[in-house]
């Protein structure tokens, strides 16, 4: 049994062979490949098109997905060993995983940063825990550490857009309210080193994605012969890029200076201008407009975050009929 929940569980050549299925399939849809398979949807934090991806992936397919919402629409769920659970979660998942994974073919699960600490999203123990007590594979609709369907779609979308084996990509930090989890940049940063791509990360000082994300990146690039770069000069990093990625994410030092200073950070024509001309626009949604993402970019002609979205349900089909395939 397979489960999806790190880029890692899954090798280059497995990565190859779902975009050559992901492709052929946008060519020509398959039939009721998942005719009487139901997905059971875990989600801890809210979700627009996650959910609507997966579920319609299910649904155009012969397939069934059921939604169950921790803590409002099902019981609040205890993920912790060893607990008394005298609190507000009646329910452990040492007993809920299993359930489900007697009446499900498969799980998906999203469960955000507890935003404690690099230690804790590095350790990602609610998805852990899903994959220990679960019967059927596991797929990641985002953890702490990882969103490694949004970085599949993401590098589907790259190479739809830029005709180019090596594209020059930039990762660029953006300022929001609140200190945002990092599954979504590391996600990105992993997937472009394990396709190849060339990637410069921009964030100012004392917003580092973590070390471990990092050293994974890294240890990709050596094998795929991607070059990884990092910047705290925005207009540097994005000079004759040909991806934009625009993303905000949380602190990674105390000392850090507060997001509402560093406004000179929103992703702006101006850096649109500054690439190269063929460059494309990309964000995972939901995006804060003009406050992470200027409105003349998401109204550009270079904005593709609608396709990037659409290439969700794309991946999520060829990996859950992988996942089932090798179950
Ligand atoms: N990009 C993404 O995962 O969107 P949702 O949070 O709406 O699912």
């Amino acid at each position: 049994m397979r489960h999806f929940t790190h880029l890692r569980d899954l090798t280059f050549h497995e990565i190859g062979s779902i975009m050559h299925q992901v492709e052929a399939w946008k060519a020509h849809p398959p039939d009721d490949i998942f005719s009487n398979k139901i997905l059971a949807m875990v989600f801890f934090n809210p979700s627009l098109r996650t959910r609507l991806s997966f579920e319609t992936a299910m649904l155009r397919h012969g397939g069934h997905a059921i939604a169950l919402e921790v803590g409002t629409g099902s019981w609040n769920l205890e993920t912790e060993p060893g607990v008394t659970m005298n609190g507000n979660k009646p329910e452990h998942v040492r007993e809920a995983v299993p359930v489900i994974s007697r009446l499900a073919d498969l799980i998906g699960v999203r469960s955000f940063s507890s935003g404690l600490s690099e230690i804790d999203d590095e350790r990602d123990s609610v998805i852990q825990a899903f994959k220990s007590f679960s019967s059927v594979p596991v797929i990641s609709m985002e953890s702490a550490r990882e969103h490694p369907c949004q970085g599949l779609a993401d590098m589907l979308t790259i190479r739809e857009h830029i005709n180019s084996p090596r594209p020059k990509v930039s990762l660029v930090w953006a300022p929001h309210i609140k200190p945002l989890p990092r599954a979504v940049p590391n996600s990105f940063l992993l997937s472009c080193a394990a396709m190849g791509y060339n990637i410069t990360i921009a964030n100012p000082m004392g917003y580092d994605l973590s070390h471990s994300v990092i050293q994974e990146a890294q240890n990709l690039a050596k094998q795929t012969g991607s070059d990884i770069q990092f910047s705290h000069d925005l207009d540097s990093a994005v000079k004759d890029t040909q991806v934009i990625y625009t993303k905000a994410w949380g602190p990674s030092s105390s000392s850090a200076p507060s997001m509402n200073s560093l406004m000179s950070w929103v992703t702006h024509e101006r850096h649109l201008e500054l690439a190269d001309p063929r460059v494309i626009f990309m964000h995972c949604l939901p995006v804060r407009r003009n406050l992470e993402v200027d409105d003349s970019v998401l109204d550009s002609p270079q904005c593709k975050v609608i396709d990037e979205a659409e290439n969700r349900f794309h991946i999520q089909r060829a990996l859950i009929h992988f996942l089932l395939s090798h179950s």
